[in-house]
């Protein structure tokens, strides 16, 4: 007899772990249909011959971004980090992602919106040159930042959210220097996604790709260039291509930030930057463009109870196992035995039959232990001995005598909400009761709904009382109520936990107010004439260059906080500040750039590396207009598990 162990909406193909099968479905659209277009967009060549990446002439710099800025091309062009613009050479922070290069197992560099790299002048010498590199900005358009700069005595070339811009002495317009911009409606970079960018310049024309899909071809390109005669009879000279403007040696190349302080640097990752020396035709792009599809072992297994055996079937792609094993992990109810705070597993092997010849596909694990839940993983082994493991990120329950409750959880990615599924095995249901909390530790869980009949249940994320907060891991418990009273309440499960949509909070947060602890004065007034503050109020500073709000906090860790100044500014302008710590400067410039109204509040976000011991943090005014309204300033804890806390230091 075939039973029903699992609810029916969990996917009964599990997944293979970790990031390699994510990496592959992220990427699965790369090189795919093009962004649907109003301008006509030139159609991919029908056969490109496919080089490989190492086969590409002319590489002048190559950084895989693998814990290093450093360049692999053999032409010495290691990176620089820097600060908010080039010129900040004594400040900046690029860290790596171990688990998000592009590649499987490999990095990719974290821009973090007050850095970028500097590139030695001589990777570009001339206007022919290419640039290829994976990025995964953390927004969407018009809030992504430069990506790549090159200037040069006045001139330069800026890849942003606007396409192209070349300015300087381009040889258009009527003196010679208008600006160009190079840019479609196709220009489209997705958010928390890889995409592979690309730009070629061949004689100062520009072409860009995205994905391996020319978004813009010169010819484009709607310019007047040089103009003779006047009225009927002008004509005008039109061309797309710019003077060389780089070849004299004094460039500046740069990722994520330009020479403008100014400019708010480039948010997101980048991975696999390459820069060529002519500019390189479709085939090249698209080759560049394949580097990470279809990369890497994938594996796929699904496990079904059979009654009283565990039937398991699996597939294997891109890798050649010559043994098999297979992992049983039994769930256990959280015990005192367990370290804090991990779901505890039991690994188990299933008998002699655990090593398996590597061409078997299918397993039977016999009598399986009734009244369990178990996960199974497969350990491929190849000839040379490297490893690849693959298993369920799921459990699979075998029916017991007992009463037992479950609940599964899972996000719905389209309403944001959380929908919860109830399971039980020998319980006559009266109602259900829902405990919910941010650890898998049950004691301090708060009941979010009871008396519940449906098997069912919605968590909104909007719900007054129990709001869903942005990106937080919540797991789920139910006390089941019988007919008879007698209550069963589930145990803590990967399965019964789901993560809510949205960046992640760190937990260890201190926000100051100004009526809380750490918030010492301003030179101006706290005032709350304006909605959309949270606290009392805000701090209004006076309109003064030089004008300062002061915090006083104690970190008990050194290491990288994140930094959110909370502000409003109704005006136009950008109306940035310096922010100090204890005397020195900490972030060279806090940009408070306009958010439209003055009830409308946005947070500028850096990261910064704190000391240990007491800080005095002061943001100053640096513009004659004063700051903007600022509401709280906010620490969390990127590294320890301690954020600062407030010193109490109000000012009389
Ligand atoms: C307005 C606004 C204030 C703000 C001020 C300013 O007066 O109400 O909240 O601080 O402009 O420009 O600084
Ligand atoms: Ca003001």
């Amino acid at each position: 007899m075939r039973t029903s162990i699992i609810p029916p909406h969990i996917v009964r193909v599990l997944r293979a772990f970790s990031f390699l099968l994510m990496l592959v479905s992220t990427l699965g659209g790369c090189g795919g249909d093009g962004p649907v277009s109003s301008s006509p967009i030139p159609e991919k060549p029908a056969d490109y011959p496919v080089d490989s990446i190492e086969l590409i002439a002319g590489l002048r710099a190559s950084y895989d971004f693998d814990g290093t800025v450093k360049d692999l091309s053999g032409n010495d062009a290691d990176a620089r980090v820097v600060g908010h613009a080039t010129g900040n050479t004594d400040l900046g922070d690029i860290s790596f992602d171990a688990f998000d290069g592009i590649h499987a197992l490999s990095e990719a560099a974290v821009f973090n919106e007050i850095s970028g790299l500097v590139l030695p002048a001589n990777v570009i010498y001339s206007h022919n040159f290419s640039v290829s590199l994976w990025v995964k900005p953390e927004s969407g358009r018009a809030a992504v930042g430069p990506i790549f700069f090159l200037e040069s005595r006045g001139n330069s070339l800026k890849l942003d959210d606007a396409g192209i811009t070349v300015s300087g002495a381009t040889g258009f317009g009527r003196n010679g220097d208008e600006t160009l911009t190079y840019t479609s409606d196709d220009f489209l970079l997705t958010a928390g996604e890889w995409q592979h960018l690309a730009f070629t310049v061949d004689d100062g024309n520009v072409d860009i790709y995205i994905n391996g899909d020319r978004v813009y071809e010169t010819g484009d390109i709607f310019t007047n260039g040089l103009v003779f005669g006047t009225g009927d009879d002008s004509w005008a000279l039109r061309d797309e291509s710019f003077n060389d403007l780089f070849s004299d040696g004094s460039n500046t190349v740069a990722i994520g930030v330009t020479n403008a302080e100014t400019d708010t640097p480039f948010k997101g990752k980048i991975d696999s930057l390459r820069i060529f020396d002519s500019a390189l035709y479709y085939g090249n792009i698209i080759t560049l463009s394949r580097e990470v599809v279809d990369e890497g072992p994938m594996a796929s297994l699904s496990a079904d109870y059979v009654s009283p055996n565990s039937e398991l079937a699996w597939t294997v792609a891109r890798f050649t196992p010559e043994t098999i094993n297979i992992i049983r992990d039994r769930f256990v109810a959280p015990g005192v035995l367990e370290p804090e705070g991990s779901l505890p597993i039991v690994a188990t092997l299933p008998g002699d039959g655990n090593v398996l010849d590597g061409s078997v596909t299918s397993f039977v694990d016999l009598d399986v232990p009734p009244g369990q839940s178990y996960r199974y993983t497969l350990r491929f082994t190849d000839a040379e001995g490297h490893i690849f493991e693959s298993g369920m990120d799921d459990f699979l329950r075998v029916p017991g005598d007992e009463p037992y409750a479950a609940v599964t959880a899972m996000l719905n990615e389209e309403t944001n909400n959380i929908e919860l599924a109830f399971y039980t095995e020998n319980i006559a249901v009266a109602t259900y009761e829902i405990l919910r909390d941010t650890d898998p530790d049950i004691t301090d869980a708060s009941s979010i709904a009871a008396d519940i009949v449906d098997n069912t249940y919605i968590d909104e994320r909007s719900s007054e009382a129990f709001p869903l907060k942005n990106g937080t891991t919540y797991f789920y418990w139910i006390r089941v109520t019988d007919s008879d009273g007698k209550v069963t309440t589930s145990p803590a499960m990967l399965t019964a936990s789901a993560t809510a949509a949205g960046d992640f909070i760190p937990l260890s947060v201190l926000v100051i107010e100004e009526n809380t602890d750490g918030f010492c004065g301003v030179d101006g007034l706290i005032e709350s004439n304006h909605d959309g503050f949270e606290g009392d109020g805000f701090s209004n500073t006076d309109n003064e260059m030089g004008k300062s709000i002061r915090w006083r906090v104690n970190v008990a860790e050194p290491g990288a906080y994140n930094v959110y100044v909370r502000y409003a500014n109704g005006a136009a302008g950008n109306r940035p500040g310096v922010m100090h710590a204890n005397g020195a400067p900490l972030i060279e410039q806090v940009n408070l750039p306009t958010t439209g109204a003055w009830a409308s509040w946005a947070s500028a976000k850096y990261v910064v590396a704190l000391p240990e011991g007491e800080i005095n943090l002061t943001l100053t005014a640096q513009t004659a207009v004063g700051l903007s309204n600022i509401d709280s300033l906010r620490l969390e804890a990127i590294e320890g598990s301690n954020a600062p806390t407030g010193v109490a230091c109000a000012e009389q």
